[in-house]
């Protein structure tokens, strides 16, 4: 089963959307696989957001992310990144559809509320920053 790294970020848990948001991928009918409360350290950080070194805004990024806890998480289902995006919404909230994740709840770039990875590959990447093996649930059936 395809799975992807999904992240409440610090403005989302600081601002109590953890159930809502878990909500959302529960009644689409994906299987949430792990989850947990995380202080990003700045090393994790950087290795997350590697591709954007370069970017102007790298530095607040980073220092947002580690500003507060945040919820990682794993979930696993069919066509998983496409559907995870789509709940997601845009990375600009702006521009992000209502009834989206981001189109709901937030207003900037830089702040909002969740990360989801843009491919397989890198969800594997970003499950292994923040999870261990034994963190995982081994489900008898999956969604
Ligand atoms: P995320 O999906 O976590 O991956 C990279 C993040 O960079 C993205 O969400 C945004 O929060 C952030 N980002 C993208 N563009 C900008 C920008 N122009 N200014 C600040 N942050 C940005």
């Amino acid at each position: 089963m395809e799975r992807t790294f999904l992240m409440i970020k610090p403005d989302g848990v600081q601002r109590g959307l953890i159930g809502k948001v878990i909500q959302r991928f529960e009644e689409k009918g994906l299987q949430l696989v792990a989850a947990k409360l995380v202080q990003i350290t700045m090393a994790q950080a950087a290795a997350h957001y590697e591709e954007h070194r370069d970017k102007p805004f790298f530095g607040e990024l980073l220092e947002y992310i580690t500003s507060g806890p945040s919820f990682a998480m794993i979930w696993a289902g069919e066509e998983i990144i496409q559907v995870t995006r789509a709940i997601n919404g845009k990375t600009n909230p702006v521009e992000a559809a209502p009834g989206t994740i981001r189109g709901d709840y937030a207003l900037r770039k830089g702040v909002n509320v969740i990360h989801g990875s843009d491919c397989l590959e890198s969800a594997e990447k970003e499950i292994a920053n923040f999870f261990t093996h034994e963190e995982l649930a081994c489900f008898l059936y999956p969604a």
